[in-house]
């Protein structure tokens, strides 16, 4: 006898426009299910009955029902048939309930506070290349071609190991490369096995800060300091202790109320006011990171930028064991978007770390890292770092010399020391450095305010200045600009 659902079906299939016979069955019947006609424990007409209704061959109307019996939409019972399944429109609504609608109205977004309260205090940049953008180096110079070459060749026929997840914290052949680098460029004390990769600084930041704090704990940072570095304490809700700066750089509390889990610091080039932490002033932050038990975390973010006198070694090489967790990039010596970068870790982190690590972010990119390794190796690394420092100390020059001849000996920052790859343009105190930046950056020149790098109410105003990415032909119109910025808004 022929069944009534053969006609609903078939009348819905002539219905149904679809390139696809297949996926034309497969519309028409779920819409016979979703509006009702096919109802709850309907039973389905026989595969072979429909197939010759619709002049379809049984195969295309067998896989139309393994399609909806996977779905939930229809079901077999052995030796009776094929039904509608009885509890389909329950299983819809609770699968259409699972999947939430884009559209969820705003005031219902329910961000935690922590995330409000970092919205709230947003400060990376919206643009990232321009005049005197500070951070950022001369990416320009970069040698692409020899770079290519060598990543051509790695990637030409690479290794199986370097297209999966990367579960070794990096590549062995570019931590072996980097231990040999730090230790000789920077004093840094380590082996290969202390090595991690990471995508930069920042990543970096967030991994030491969620292994080793805990909600509520407290961390030391310098005051002013990277913003980077409140925002990820904030939403991993550390307390934060921002502690002043001097010519000496960070200024160590000795009877804290709080022990800090973790001391941030930028020893060799203090960011953004440009100190040198003095050895004194390190052997008393090692004592007191080994009395309170903290661990100091290294910021050695441009430390390569020296324009004279001796390179600074790191924090983490004047003592042996010493309770430094050292962080580097390559944001600066190569170009940021490479996001790379590195951390020595103390022997008794090692292990933890790299294991969170490869937990929390499922690293990758062997093949960059490889030919990163090579490049290295090959002597390009250094050779291209001696390029860079003399061309940004030429840059630097200039632009001291037109702070003093457009602004006056005054505008220049007291702590900037000849390194680096920004300078301070002092402020009076009752300049407003955010509203002379924003319309600085209306005018494509991206300085920054100090005022956005203090924790706490700012000491001091003024602006950063990038002076390693400005193109030669740029950096006096540009500056002249600027200085017009700053005169014209009258404080
Ligand atoms: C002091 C300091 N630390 C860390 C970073 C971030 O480095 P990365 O690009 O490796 O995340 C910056 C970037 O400007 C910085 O100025």
């Amino acid at each position: 006898m022929r069944s009534l659902t053969v006609d609903v079906i078939k009348q819905a299939f002539l219905q149904t426009p679809a390139e696809k016979l297949h996926k034309k069955l497969y519309a028409a019947i779920c819409n016979c299910i979703l509006e009702g006609s096919l109802r709850p424990a309907a039973r389905m007409p026989p595969t072979r009955d429909l197939a010759n209704e619709l002049s379809l061959s049984r195969n295309t109307v067998l896989r139309v029902y393994e399609q909806l019996q996977a779905e939930g939409y229809i079901s077999t019972r052995t030796s009776s048939g094929t039904f509608v399944t009885e509890s389909v429109l329950d299983n819809l609504n609770t699968q259409a309930a699972r999947t939430v609608p884009a559209t969820v109205p705003e005031d219902r977004a329910s961000l935690s506070l922590r995330c409000l309260e970092l919205l709230e205090n947003a400060s990376a940049s919206p643009a990232q290349w321009g005049d005197f953008i500070p951070g950022v180096p001369d990416v320009e110079s970069f040698p692409h071609r020899t770079f290519k070459k060598i990543y051509d060749r790695v990637a030409r026929r690479p290794n199986p190991e370097y297209l999966t997840y990367d579960a070794a914290s990096g590549l062995e052949e570019l931590k072996s490369a980097l231990s040999d680098y730090l230790r000789t460029a920077r004093g840094v004390k380590c082996t290969t096995d202390q090595i991690l990769i990471t995508e930069g600084i920042h990543q970096a930041l967030d991994l030491v800060t969620r292994t080793l704090c805990d909600p509520g704990d407290n961390a030391w940072i310098e005051e002013p300091g990277y913003w980077g570095i409140k925002n990820i304490l904030r939403m991993n809700a550390v307390n934060i202790s921002a502690l002043d700066v001097d010519d000496q750089g960070l200024m160590p509390q000795a009877n804290a109320d709080e022990k800090p889990k973790l001391i941030f610091v930028t020893p060799s080039h203090q960011y953004p006011l440009g100190s040198v932490m003095s050895l004194p002033r390190r052997q008393l932050l090692l004592s007191q990171a080994r009395e309170f038990q903290s661990w100091i975390v290294e910021d050695d973010y441009d430390s390569e930028f020296r324009f004279s006198g001796q390179p600074i070694p790191s924090l983490q090489g004047l003592e042996e064991n010493s309770p430094v967790i050292y962080i580097g990039t390559f944001s600066k010596t190569l170009y940021p978007a490479l996001r790379l970068g590195y951390v020595v870790l103390p022997n008794v982190l090692a292990a933890p770390l790299k294991k969170v690590h490869n937990e929390l972010y499922r690293s990758g990119h062997q093949v960059i890292q490889a030919a990163l390794a090579e490049f290295i190796r090959e002597g390009y690394y250094a050779a291209h770092i001696r390029k860079m420092r003399q061309l940004y100390s030429k840059r630097r020059n200039q632009l001291v010399e037109l702070i003093k001849r457009h602004l006056g000996e005054e505008y220049l920052g007291y702590y900037n020391s000849n390194a680096g790859l920004h300078l301070i343009i002092q402020l009076p105190a009752a300049a407003d450095d955010i509203h002379i930046a924003k319309l600085a950056n209306v005018e494509g020149i991206l300085v920054r305010p100090l005022s956005r790098y203090y924790f706490n109410a700012q000491k001091s105003k003024g602006l950063l200045v990038g002076f390693a990415s400005v193109q030669d032909d740029n950096m006096l119109p540009s500056f002249l600009r600027l200085v017009k910025t700053i005169k014209y808004k009258a404080y």
